[in-house]
């Protein structure tokens, strides 16, 4: 297909505002897919089988759409929609030029809307500002149109309305992206640049890799080169997707597919990376490629000690699908075997949590998550710590810490609660804008710490569920960081070491040394529960002791009664793990570690 006839587009939205629906019907409208298959959210069901890898997802799909007598090929492009996979959200952006902003009509502007908005601008594509949802009742085109309109400076008239429910305004949404969103331009004679924006497992063709050609043309049977790497592998298949793959004799400039190599895991295939010929290489990649990034590290333990090799092997089958997963072997005294785990945030962490218990059956205890530090020591040495235990114990000279950009927006009436509470987390204004009289923008710097774990709960019961937030990675600062450990009886308990601000660590002691004096069965000795920074301690608790008889309760001489109480006394002590010389149940382990 010339350049002239393609429009690469994604639909930016928050989440709920309707982005499948919407993409469902452009489907059923171009007649990509049939009505009779038409099911409700088409794409989000190959989400659910690229999970349990039947078949291959529809990152990018090929639709024909009609302007008189031209056919138009429109690829739409999906993005990611959370805060975790934003350099994937930018690597889709990029491998656009337009960008259908979908916003609800009921609803108006939210968090997402505006970073969503924000990376499509710095990937200078054409925005499409879009109204959905307009066959709701409570549906307010006008006003939305108005702060749609202030927001990315166009004239009201030219909001568009739609509804993915009914279909209506949707074939004009189509006809203005073909006369809006400008076609791709490229160099098709020059060596092949191919952007590498998705990449996905599949069980029986190995990694499907989503790209978007930029300059030269990429056909089967070729050798291709990974710029990042150099790894040259033969392209055995290379199509695009309508709605299934359909396998073509090439990809030329502007256009959008699914290319094939036999590789085993998505490592091989990175997203941001540039695909070349390898018997006429480009000289330069492509601009913007990032290595994948952990930013939120916890220790994943199997409860049953015996499950560690189950686990080592479902990680390695994860990986093949996760170029973003990473871990390493890791001993805790408490938990025992397990693996230090590295995530994108938390939803990356309980995504794979859900999918190691889910599809391979385990039952994991995973610690207190945390982000990557790094430590400069008197002497000048750095060390990058990822779990509380790697803290250097000697004299630390300066601590840094990841920081985020938050964006948080909410009715105005909020102004004080937000404040209030991004302040307790240690954050710095850096502006405010007012949407429409109603409605407000803040912008704050945030240590990712304090965010990853429980701000958007706290930020939404604040302000009761009015609020929406998004944050981006934006470097690292100094900040009075110390390590708490929590000892029994004088022996630390590594799994429950903690790093924390100074000014955080009384509460982060006393609230631990409570919790597991509630928790820890009375042994037959005095426990003394203690928080610590380095050999200061900081908070006490003390666990009395009592001589526990299982039989006290068996008056007269019932002995299979006995003998019942006894075995369900051996099996409880399965479950018991010894620290120094105190019993621990397994329960007070997973309950000290769960956060409320
Ligand atoms: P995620 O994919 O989860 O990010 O959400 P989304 O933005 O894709 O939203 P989705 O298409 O799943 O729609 C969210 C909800 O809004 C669903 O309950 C849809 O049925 C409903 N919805 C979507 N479009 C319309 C519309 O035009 N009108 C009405 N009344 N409801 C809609």
């Amino acid at each position: 297909t010339p350049p002239g006839r393609i429009r690469n587009f994604c639909i930016i939205a928050h989440i709920d505002h309707g982005k499948s629906t919407l993409a469902d019907r452009m489907l059923q409208e171009t007649g990509v897919v049939e009505q009779r298959l038409m099911r409700a959210q088409y794409l989000d069901r190959m989400d659910i089988e690229r999970e349990r890898g039947i078949t291959i997802k529809s990152q990018a799909v090929r639709m024909p759409w009609a302007v008189g007598d031209r056919t138009l090929i429109l690829n739409m492009i999906d993005t990611p929609g959370h805060v975790d996979f934003t350099y994937e959200v930018s690597r889709s952006l990029a491998a656009c030029e337009g960008a259908v902003l979908l916003v609800d009509a009921a609803q108006g502007i939210e968090a997402q809307t505006l970073a969503n908005l924000y990376l499509a601008m710095e990937n200078d594509l054409t925005i499409i500002p879009v109204l959905n949802k307009i066959d709701l009742p409570s549906a307010q085109p006008e006003k939305y149109a108005e702060e749609l309109a202030g927001l990315i400076g166009c004239d009201p008239a030219e909001v568009l309305r739609v509804s993915g429910k009914t279909g209506e305004g949707v074939p004009e949404l189509l006809d203005h992206i073909v006369d809006l969103v400008p076609p791709p331009v490229g160099d098709a004679g020059a060596p092949a640049r191919a952007m590498i924006f998705d990449s996905v497992y599949d069980t029986y063709r190995g990694v499907v890799t989503y790209v978007r050609v930029i300059d030269g043309s990429l056909s089967p049977r070729e050798r291709i080169s990974m710029m990042s790497t150099r790894a040259t592998h033969e392209l055995l298949e290379i199509g695009a997707i309508s709605p299934d793959p359909v396998p073509s004799k090439g990809l030329g400039v502007g256009e959008v597919g699914y290319l094939i190599t036999g590789v085993k895991d998505v490592r091989q295939s990175k997203v941001g990376d540039t695909v070349t010929g390898a018997s006429r290489p480009a000289q330069k990649a492509l601009g913007g490629y990032k290595e994948p990034r952990p930013m939120v590290f916890s220790g994943l333990y199997p409860m049953d000690g015996s499950d560690y090799p189950i686990l080592r092997d479902a990680l390695d089958k994860l990986k093949l699908n996760d170029a973003a997963l990473v871990y390493e072997p890791e001993t805790s005294a408490a938990l025992g075997f397990g693996f230090r785990v590295g995530f994108l945030g938390m939803l990356h962490l309980e995504i794979v949590r859900e999918r190691l218990e889910r599809e391979f059956d385990l039952d994991l205890i995973s610690t207190l998550p945390n982000v990557e530090y790094d430590v400069v020591l008197e002497d000048g040495t750095h060390v990058d710590v990822t779990n509380p235990s790697e803290f250097p114990g000697g004299k630390v000279g300066s601590i840094t810490e990841p920081v985020v950009r938050a964006t948080v927006l909410a009715p105005s009436e909020f102004i004080g609660a937000i404040m209030e509470l991004c302040q307790s987390r240690r954050g710095v204004l850096r502006g405010m804008d007012y949407l429409s009289p109603e409605r407000v923008e803040m912008r704050y710097t945030l240590p990712l710490a304090e965010i990853v774990f429980d701000f958007f709960d706290a930020l939404k019961s604040k302000t009761r569920g009015y609020a929406s937030l998004d944050y981006e990675p934006d470097g690292d600062q100094e900040a009075d960081l110390v390590k708490v450990d929590i000892l029994l009886q004088g022996d630390t308990v590594d799994a429950f070491s903690a790093i924390v601000h100074r000014d955080k660590a009384y509460a982060y002691g006393v609230q631990m040394a409570t919790k597991l004096k509630e928790l820890i069965p009375r042994q037959q000795f005095e426990v003394p529960v203690q928080a610590a920074i380095g050999s200061r301690v900081i908070a006490r608790e003390t666990i009395r002791a009592i001589r526990k008889d299982v039989l006290a309760k068996c008056y007269g001489g019932d002995i299979s009664r006995k003998r019942k109480l006894l075995e369900k006394q051996k099996e409880g002590k399965k479950r018991m793990k010894m620290v120094g010389s105190v019993e621990v149940p397994q329960e007070a382990f997973i309950a000290a570690l769960s956060q409320d």
